[in-house]
């Protein structure tokens, strides 16, 4: 259609995406056979199939499950070639990309092979495509504190190479307020900051992410809409949400898209952004998202270049930089 060309033509920056969910079954089944490891499918077909969840949990377990194929530097190296090959075709002309070390490092990986591969995968992209990316490292929130100090320190020698320090995986049960002496030691490094905060936890999460651990961004953000104070902050602080409308769907954040409040988020005036979070998982690439909000909202084209435009606005680009897209 008309509006899905509009979309694909924007240019734009993808702020939230897991590199771990963007393991598409088929490369899952290649590194499964180049590696000797098993996975309890049998198809591709089968794998996709098994992506049904009704919360985030029963995403998170499969998808660490499927992490597990990721074994050596080309792996990684690999997995970040063929999302940024996807993101280039979308559009995508800078990406900040999450990845979730605990996952690598508690399976015997080491720090080093997930980092070599990824930053290999990123400068490749800029080579080929012409793609500017940052990493993202995010704790894994369901582990302790004392797990993310570690990952912190794996870390170091590999400050030149990461951007920002982010906060994933269970959110309930497990709030901000956990993290914010690691979060502290990040800034110390010179690190951003950004969490998920408020997908599936309440208002008082997104609190705490703004109070104790001082986002530069807030991942999701959702459930802000419940608290009206919360929402004016928000506003005034002009604080980047990386809204994910077809993850909302896939993990039952939002019952239907068309009750998805994007269109109400940017009415209130917030810094929303569009965003795939896990694309290998939750059916579709950043122009997909982009596509089913536009259509169950009713979004217009100047919706659209808004929610583009926040995308370079919330990144963590330089002031020319930002400049020079928006
Ligand atoms: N890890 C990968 N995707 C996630 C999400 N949407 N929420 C929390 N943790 C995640
Ligand atoms: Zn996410």
């Amino acid at each position: 259609t008309d509006l899905s060309a509009f979309i694909a033509r924007l240019p734009k920056a993808e702020l939230h995406m897991h590199i771990e969910g963007s393991l598409e079954p088929e490369l899952m089944f290649a590194l499964a056979r180049r590696n000797g490891v098993e996975i309890p499918f049998d198809s591709v077909e089968a794998v996709r199939a098994a992506y049904s969840f009704s919360n985030l949990q029963d995403f998170l377990d499969i998808y660490y499950q499927g992490a597990d194929v990721l074994r050596t530097e080309e792996d990684f190296r690999d997995l970040a070639a063929a999302y940024f090959d996807r993101a280039a075709a979308d559009g995508v002309v800078h990406a900040e990309i999450f990845f979730d070390p605990q996952t690598h490092t508690d399976r015997g990986i080491s720090f080093d092979v997930v980092m070599r591969g990824l930053t290999a995968g990123m400068d490749e992209a800029q080579a080929r495509h012409g793609i500017s990316s940052k990493l993202i490292l995010c704790f894994l929130r369901h582990l302790d504190e004392e797990a993310a100090f570690a990952t912190l320190r794996l870390a170091e020698p590999w400050l030149h190479r990461i951007e920002a320090v982010g906060l994933d995986s269970s959110e309930l049960g497990h709030p901000p307020e956990k993290f914010a002496r690691v979060f502290e030691a990040a800034a110390a490094l010179g690190l951003k900051r950004v969490a998920h905060a408020g997908e599936e936890g309440p208002p008082e999460y997104v609190h705490q992410a703004l109070d104790l651990l001082k986002v530069d961004r807030l991942d999701h953000g959702n459930r802000s809409l419940e608290d009206p104070g919360l929402i004016e902050r928000l506003v005034r602080e002009q604080m980047t949400l990386t809204v994910c409308p077809l993850s909302n769907l896939k993990l039952c954040v939002v019952g239907d898209m068309a009750e998805h409040p994007i269109d109400r988020m940017l009415d209130a005036g917030l810094r929303v952004t569009i965003n795939s979070d896990d694309p290998a998982y939750f059916g579709g690439y950043v122009n997909d998202n982009f596509g089913a909000a536009a259509e169950a909202r009713g979004l217009d084209r100047e919706q659209l270049v808004t929610l583009a435009r926040n995308s370079f606005l919330g990144s963590f680009l330089s002031e020319d930089e930002k400049a020079a897209h928006v």
